[in-house]
C-alpha cells in the first residue's frame, strides 16, 4: 500500500476538524450544530461506499451493510466523534474514518460480506458536555438508564433530553438504543501516549483498558468580605480544595495509577470575596478494579480529613465508575495474526484512556488497535499522526475485519 489511504484519511480528518471550532479552538460536543455538520459529512462518506445510514435516539451514527445473512450478528468497527475542549482532531474520528475506508475497500475488493458489518460513530464519549462519558456506547450497551440519562444537565443547565429534542432526536426512544445484535467491536484509535512511537512499534494491541472513576467533590466554607474578614476568621473553601489537589497525586503515585483534577469552579468567583464553595472534578484511573476501589476510598478519607482540619465540609459525589476491561483474547489473537501476515510489528499494551469499546464490552467481545501518534500527545491541539503512522493499524484493521466478516 502506498500512502494514498493514509493521506485520504488525514485530509478527511482535517476537514472534519473544521466542524467544531468554538472561539478559535477545536471543541465538538454532542447535539450541537458542529456535531450535526460533522455527522452530515460522515453520512455522505458512508453513503459513498454503499452503507445504509441511520442515527439512533442518542445520536450514534450507524452505517451498515447487510451481508448475505442479515439475521447474523453484526461485526462492528468505529469510535467517537466528539472531542475535549481545545483537543485534537484524531482522538475518536480517526477510528470512524478508518472504519469507513476499510469497509469501502473490502466491499470494492471482495463484494458483499457474509454477515452484517457496521461502522459506528458514537456520540458523547468524552463527557465534555454532560457529566457522563461513553454516552452513546453506554446506552448502546444497556449500561445506563434512559430516564436518568435524559435528566443529566450540562454546565448551562440544559437537560440532555432537551438537547436531544433541539437536535431533532427522540428522547422518548432512548431506551431503544440498547442492542443485543452485536457479535464484536474492533475500535481503532491513536495510542494517545508515547510508547509505540518511542519503541518504533507500528501497531498497539490493547490488552486492558484502564478503569476510571469520576468524582465531583465540593468543598464548603463561607463566602466573606475579602477586605474586612481577618485571615483567622475565614472558612476559605479554596484553601481546603488546594490541600486536596496537592494531596491526591501523592496518594495515588505508589499504586501506579493516575489522578487528575481538571476542573475547579470557585464560587461565588469574585476577586474580592473569600471563596465559599469550590467544586473539583476528580478523575482517578487504575488498571486493577480492586486497587481502584481502594484508592477511591483512600482519597475520600484523606480529603475529608484535610478539609475538616480547616473547619470546612466536603461533599463527595461519584459521577461514573467504569471498571477496567480486558479485551477479548480470541480477537487479540486474530489481530496478532493479521499483523504477522502483513509484517507489522506489534505490542500488547494497556490503554490509559477510556474508549467506547469498554462500554460495548458488556455486550460482546471487543478489541482495540492503536496507531502511534506524534510525541504521544493527545487531548491537546497538536495531537497528530501522519499517514505512515496510520497505515499499519489501518491495514491490520482491514485484514481483521475481512477475516471476521468476509471469511
Ligand atoms: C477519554 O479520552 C478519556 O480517557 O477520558
Ligand atoms: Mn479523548
Ligand atoms: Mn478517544
Amino acid at each position: 500500500m502506498g500512502h494514498a489511504t493514509g493521506e485520504k484519511i488525514l485530509s478527511r480528518l482535517l476537514l472534519l476538524g473544521q466542524f467544531g471550532q468554538e472561539g478559535g479552538i477545536y471543541f465538538r460536543t454532542p447535539f450541537t450544530t458542529a456535531e450535526a455538520a460533522a455527522i452530515d459529512r460522515i453520512r455522505e462518506w458512508m453513503h459513498e461506499v454503499g452503507l445504509t445510514v441511520r442515527r439512533d435516539a442518542v445520536g450514534n451514527l450507524i452505517g451498515r451493510i447487510q451481508g448475505r445473512d442479515p439475521a447474523a450478528k453484526v461485526v462492528a468497527t468505529g469510535s467517537h466523534l466528539d472531542s475535549v475542549r481545545d483537543g485534537g482532531v484524531f482522538d475518536g474520528p480517526l477510528g470512524v474514518l478508518a472504519g469507513i475506508e476499510v469497509v469501502g475497500q473490502l466491499l470494492a475488493e471482495r463484494g458483499e460480506p457474509e454477515v452484517p458489518v457496521e461502522v459506528i460513530a458514537f456520540t458523547g464519549e468524552e463527557g465534555s458536555r454532560f457529566p457522563l462519558g461513553l454516552l452513546g456506547s453506554r446506552l448502546m450497551a444497556g449500561l445506563a438508564r434512559a430516564e436518568e440519562v435524559a435528566q443529566l444537565r450540562d454546565r448551562d443547565g440544559v437537560r440532555l433530553g432537551e438537547a436531544l429534542a433541539r437536535a431533532g432526536l427522540d428522547s422518548a426512544a432512548l431506551d431503544q438504543v440498547a442492542r443485543d445484535d452485536l457479535s464484536c467491536l474492533i475500535e481503532l484509535h491513536i495510542e494517545q501516549g508515547p510508547i509505540l512511537e518511542r519503541a518504533g512499534v507500528e501497531v498497539g494491541v490493547v490488552e486492558t483498558i484502564v478503569g476510571i472513576h469520576r468524582i465531583q467533590a465540593v468543598v464548603l466554607g463561607q463566602a466573606d468580605h475579602a477586605g474586612t474578614t481577618p485571615l483567622d476568621m475565614r472558612a476559605d473553601a479554596l484553601l481546603g480544595a488546594a490541600d486536596v489537589v496537592l494531596a491526591l497525586p501523592e496518594l495515588v503515585r505508589p499504586s501506579g495509577g493516575v489522578v487528575t483534577v481538571g476542573q475547579l469552579d470557585i464560587m461565588p468567583g469574585s476577586s474580592n470575596v473569600v471563596p465559599g464553595r469550590v467544586l473539583l472534578s476528580i478523575d482517578l484511573r487504575h488498571r486493577d478494579a480492586g486497587e481502584l476501589m481502594r484508592l477511591g476510598r483512600t482519597l475520600r478519607e484523606r480529603a475529608e480529613a484535610l478539609v475538616t482540619r480547616r473547619g470546612l465540609r466536603l461533599e463527595w459525589q461519584p459521577v461514573a465508575a467504569t471498571a477496567p476491561v480486558a479485551t477479548d483474547p480470541g480477537l487479540r489473537a486474530r489481530i496478532q495474526r493479521a499483523a504477522d501476515a502483513l509484517g507489522h510489528s506489534t505490542r500488547e499494551m494497556l490503554s490509559g484512556a477510556g474508549h467506547d469499546a469498554m462500554a460495548i464490552a458488556a455486550r460482546c467481545p471487543v478489541a482495540m488497535i492503536f496507531t502511534p501518534c506524534r510525541g504521544g500527545f493527545s487531548h491537546r491541539p497538536d495531537e497528530f499522526a501522519d499517514a505512515t503512522m496510520i497505515e499499519p493499524g489501518f491495514a491490520v484493521l482491514k485484514r481483521t475485519l475481512g477475516d471476521l466478516a468476509w471469511g
